[in-house]
């Protein structure tokens, strides 16, 4: 029996996705570039006789358990888009991505319910309606996120450069050298992305536009040609980095702690507070110096190596046992 004819009963089949955590502008690359990391949510999504949001894992006493989940509410966005109409859902989150920290947790929650809404217009409608393409939910997206540097490696996998074109979104898949690793710092206190973006000016000089301008191009072709010894240089930023220290005044000696431990090169991961350094081998001397040197700022919080990813969300359908 095939799953658009098993989920119209509840209890009878779900759809699961699985959104990885991600990391926005990489120092230089405000707004514009992102890169999707190995540390997963998972959504579960099946029908049911009342709206319910379960949450484990990240968040899951503080988020919300109905229909005004963030999961749940782009699960119906994409539907309502598309005018099909929802109808009563569970959702199952289980959450890896830490809340608030610069990983895309929200990102993470709107690709999620995005990518599981989109899997339900053909079954929901008979075939009446298709499915979205990958670009119509980036789209949707970056619409309800604001931004899309974090959505765009969420959806795509690997590390994205995004920006908008006269026609619409443009991406570009950044090649990332297999052996990298990305070292976190992770700190206890959380910083959300919109207060972030308040100490940001109105205004930039010159100077300041053209010193990022170099570092992101600088970024890009390190990552495309394995330039590693480039990334102290083209992971330095002058457009957001210094106005947010005003939110985390540790955050330098975090960073000097990083590259003291031989990190390549490290930044602000999205708009903070979690610093995420690059290195490629020798990662548990970077980690051990970095949380040295928040343990010594008094900034408690937890390290954590993990890996640039390749894979972006993936959607998958599951059979109840002993269904049908
Ligand atoms: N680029 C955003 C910012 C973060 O730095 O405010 C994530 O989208």
């Amino acid at each position: 029996m095939t799953a658009s004819r098993e989920i119209k009963e509840p209890g009878r089949g779900r759809i699961r996705v699985q959104v990885p955590a991600t990391t926005a502008n990489l120092g230089p690359g405000f707004d514009c570039l992102g890169m999707a990391l190995d540390i997963w949510n998972q959504v579960e999504v099946e029908l049911s006789s009342a709206p319910l949001v379960r949450v484990d894992g990240k968040g899951g006493t503080d988020l919300p358990s109905g229909p005004q989940n963030l999961v749940y509410r782009s699960i119906v966005h994409l539907l309502e888009h598309v005018g099909v109409e929802p109808p009563p859902l569970s959702v199952a989150c289980t959450n890896n991505i830490p809340l608030k920290r610069g990983l895309g947790s929200s990102a993470a929650a709107i690709v999620g319910g995005l990518t599981a809404g989109n899997r339900l217009v053909p079954i929901l409608s008979g075939g009446r309606v298709q499915s979205l393409s990958p670009e119509e939910v980036l789209q949707l997206a970056v619409a309800i996120e604001g931004h899309p540097d974090n959505v765009a490696p969420a959806l795509m996998g690997g590390m994205v450069l995004v920006v908008q074109g006269n026609d619409g979104l443009l991406t570009s898949a950044v090649p990332v050298p297999e052996d990298l690793r990305a070292v976190l710092y992770i700190p206890d206190l959380t910083i959300a992305t919109e207060d972030a973006r308040s100490v940001l000016p109105e205004g930039i000089a010159w100077e300041d536009a053209v010193f990022n301008m170099g570092r992101t191009a600088l970024l890009v072709n390190a990552m495309n040609t394995g330039r590693l010894e480039d990334l102290s240089t083209a992971t330095e930023d002058k457009l957001h980095q210094p106005y947010r220290r005003q939110l985390f005044p540790a955050m330098k000696v975090i960073f000097e702690g990083a590259m003291k431990g031989g990190a390549l090169g490290v930044f602000l991961s999205g708009s903070g507070p979690t610093i995420l350094a690059l290195r490629h081998g020798r990662e548990v001397t970077v980690a051990y110096e970095m949380a040295e040197a928040a343990r010594q700022a008094s900034v408690p919080g937890e390290v954590k190596v993990t890996r640039p990813v390749s894979t972006g969300t993936i959607c998958s359908w599951h059979e109840e046992a002993g269904a049908g």
